[in-house]
């Protein structure tokens, strides 16, 4: 069995995240998507809030497990019994930081893999915080993430009824 890691801050998923969970899925025949808990970052939404949008917009993916992990990613994806860890990469400013964390989790752990899977062409500009500040100035982020997303994009910035 196939089991690959996509781990990730999701904060909050956007719908780039969602079509490289999907890819990735048909690929492996378990994907663990896995949020990073990082008590050095001030998210947006809570681990539990990013943790069941995941699991709202995947709920179509039988393959697809959502959990959250702290420390490093290789020890996480060692105790999962994973090989392979998915990334989604989208254009050349993603490159050096992913090559990076690649290379470092290489050092770590010798017999897991890093792959990348393009992200699609129309999604390569989104990324969490643009959404983020978008909705933060009450613009409108339908399509840039999944419906659940947006539902709590316009809670958290409390532009409900809109
Ligand atoms: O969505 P992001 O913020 O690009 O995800 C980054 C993430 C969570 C994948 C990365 O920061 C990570 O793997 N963090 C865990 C700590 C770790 O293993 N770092 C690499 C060795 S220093």
């Amino acid at each position: 069995m196939k089991i690959a890691i996509c781990p990730g801050s999701f904060d909050p998923p956007t719908s780039g995240h969602i079509d490289i969970i999907e890819r990735a899925s048909k690929i492996f025949d378990h994907l663990i998507v896995t949020v990073a808990i990082n008590p050095a970052k001030t998210p947006l939404f809570t681990i539990e809030e990013r943790v069941e949008m995941l699991k709202e917009s995947t709920k179509h993916l039988p393959n697809v497990e959502i959990d959250s992990f702290q420390g490093l990613l290789v020890e996480y994806a060692k105790k999962r019994g994973a090989k392979v860890i998915v990334k989604g990469l989208r254009a050349i400013t993603d490159f050096e930081y992913e090559f990076q964390m690649a290379l470092i989790n290489k050092k770590l752990a010798e017999d897991i893999e890093t792959v990348f899977l393009m992200t699609k062409a129309e999604e390569s500009f989104l990324s969490s915080s643009i959404v983020k500040e978008l909705a933060s100035l009450k613009g409108n982020v339908k399509g840039l993430v999944p419906e659940n997303v947006e539902k709590k994009l316009l809670e958290k910035f409390n532009l409900k009824g809109r």
